[in-house]
């Protein structure tokens, strides 16, 4: 597998950090993860919108210009054997002796990766999945991709635990989000999210589920969601770059609303996956 790291294309097992690197000392810094179809990125610009956010949230300069992450991300992909893809790429606040004040004159540290894409399996789509609930414990800075995700770590761990694939968090009283994914719900035909604040990822799948659902004429509302609301919904959803959307039908261990993904969701998975970049052989044709 080849990998980016720091100005190089290598082989991952060449690619060495220093043990003193920033990332891996304080969690000090941030990432992106793009979901790449038939090599195609996936609303790169947006992806890349968001990494400056998280890097001013962070107080890191942006080591490259969009344009010159975008020719590293195409490499990467170009790079790869297989077609569908999940670009990983964190910037860290570099090497320097252990000291909590930022270090002066560091270069940052930057590594980019790209694995096969893991989409949900057709099972997961047909039937729904399960999910958990708990407080959510995080920081108050959940809008920024940092690399520091302990608390989401603990959160997707207790899903796995009760064999279900996500964490669904409340934090006083309100719905946030999953460990790793937004959480949306349906009641009476209206598609409603938490609204973007310190207390949720900004996910660019949340951003295409408005913009999908706007184009379509869906009702769509982003406020404050009560977990009276939410645990009482018709439908719940999550979505994230590699779940894209996933209709949630059991919680805590029990059926969720009908037990089984709802018309909205049908729906709204149809009108994610038209979204998606085409073969390019495909486009050509259809295009002729
Ligand atoms: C905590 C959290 N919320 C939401 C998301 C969804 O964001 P996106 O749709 O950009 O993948 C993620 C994705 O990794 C996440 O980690």
């Amino acid at each position: 597998m080849t990998v980016y790291l720091n100005g190089k294309f290598l082989a991952l097992e060449d690619a060495k950090i220093s043990v003193l690197d920033r990332g891996f000392i304080y969690g000090d810094g941030v990432y992106e993860l793009v979901p790449v179809y038939h090599r195609q990125p996936y609303r790169l610009a947006q992806h890349l919108a968001r990494l400056r956010r998280s890097l001013e949230g962070i107080r890191l300069a942006n080591p490259h210009p969009d344009a010159r992450w975008e020719a590293i991300i195409r490499e990467l992909i170009a790079r790869q054997p297989f077609e569908h893809q999940g670009v990983y790429f964190q910037v860290t606040r570099g090497v320097a002796k252990r000291d909590h004040t930022f270090p002066a004159g560091v270069p940052p540290t930057v590594f980019m990766m790209s694995n096969p894409l893991a989409t949900p399996s057709a099972e997961q789509v047909e039937r729904g999945v399960a999910v958990v609930t708990a407080a959510d414990e995080r920081w108050l800075h959940c809008d920024w991709k940092t690399i520091s995700l302990v608390g989401n770590v603990l959160a997707r761990q207790l899903a796995a635990d009760h064999g279900a694939v996500e964490t669904v968090m409340f934090r006083d009283g309100y719905l946030t989000e999953a460990s790793a994914s937004n959480v949306l719900i349906v009641k009476r035909g209206t598609i409603i999210a938490p609204p973007k604040d310190n207390l949720i990822l900004p996910g660019i799948t949340y951003d295409a589920t408005w913009d999908l659902a706007r184009d379509a004429g869906l009702p769509f509302e982003l406020r404050p969601v009560t977990k009276d609301e939410a645990l009482g919904a018709d439908e719940m959803w999550l979505s994230s770059s590699t779940k894209e959307v996933l209709a949630v039908t059991t919680l805590d261990g029990k059926p969720f609303a009908a037990g089984r993904p709802g018309p909205m969701f049908r729906r709204m998975y149809a009108l994610f996956q038209a979204s998606k970049p085409k073969a390019r052989s495909a486009v050509s044709s259809a295009d002729a």
